[in-house]
């Protein structure tokens, strides 16, 4: 089991889907969390993750709150409606920009000092399997999260000398309100045939594969950008191939 106990983590778009369940996940192990959404709610503070004075208020409220914040998992996303490239309009196109790619920066950035000052602070970031394989028309969340995987390698590079590690997770198919939105019983079937493991996942599955990338169990890994999807991106599980063995 992973032993997060002393450390304190915030994790983004934690009101809900993967979020929600990796707050959950790092309190088992032991962390104090605190949860960031676009609305206060019970139990989550409310920052709007595009707007960094926004972010610079609830890390320096965390800060004061806590005395240090040694993990971050940006999992805050928006997902465009599936439509072809050619018919996306450029605002959607940047909006899902602004939350996917310049959100994420905006929490790294606010939080830096603080990751920094603890010796050994982690970010995870949560991507998608978009940013490793095209999915159709989802350019603008795949362009989002595939930048979202170049931030992760530039983040890593960039800190490596405080020893503030960043990582990113790449989910397939994940059973959140943000999934729900596009599943039809087609879609449920055609996914369960395209993954190896031949099913969708839980939220926790990737909250667990996130808290052992926060973790001092991963003390020698950064830079990384992990596929959690059941073998999506290594290949096709079954193909109707002719010919003798
Ligand atoms: N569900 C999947 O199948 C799947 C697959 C791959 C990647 N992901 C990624 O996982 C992450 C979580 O997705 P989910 O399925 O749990 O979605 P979700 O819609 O359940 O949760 C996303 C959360 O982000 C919050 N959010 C959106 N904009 C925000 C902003 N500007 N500031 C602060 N919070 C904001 C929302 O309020 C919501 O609570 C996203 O980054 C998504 O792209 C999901």
């Amino acid at each position: 089991m992973v032993d997060l106990k002393g450390k304190v983590a915030v994790v983004t778009g934690g009101a809900s889907g993967i979020g929600a369940s990796t707050v959950e996940v790092l309190r088992d192990a032991g962390a104090t969390v605190v949860a960031w959404d676009l609305h206060d709610a019970p139990g989550v503070v409310g920052a709007d993750i595009r707007d960094l004075s926004s972010v610079q208020k609830a890390a320096d409220a965390a800060v004061a709150e806590h005395g240090k914040v040694d993990i971050l998992v940006n999992c805050a996303g928006v997902i465009t409606p599936n439509l072809p490239a050619h018919e996306v309009d450029p605002g959607d196109f940047r909006k899902t920009y602004d939350v996917n790619v310049v959100g994420s920066f905006n929490c790294a950035k606010a939080l830096f000092p603080t990751l920094k000052a603890t010796g050994a602070g982690a970010i995870v970031n949560v991507a998608s399997q978009a940013a490793l394989v095209s999915l159709p028309d989802q350019s603008a969340y795949s362009a989002s999260k595939g930048a979202v995987a170049a931030l992760t390698r530039s983040l890593a590079i960039d800190w490596a000398a405080d020893n503030v590690r960043v990582n990113a997770v790449c989910p397939g198919f994940t059973l959140t309100p943000m999934a729900k939105q596009q599943m039809t019983p087609e879609l449920d079937a055609a996914v369960s045939r395209r993954v190896p493991l031949g099913r969708m996942f839980e939220p926790e599955e990737i909250g667990r594969t996130i808290a052992f990338l926060a973790s001092p169990w991963a003390s020698a890994v950064t830079g990384v950008v992990m596929a959690v999807d059941g073998g999506w991106t290594a290949g096709e599980p079954a193909l109707p191939m002719g010919g003798d063995a």
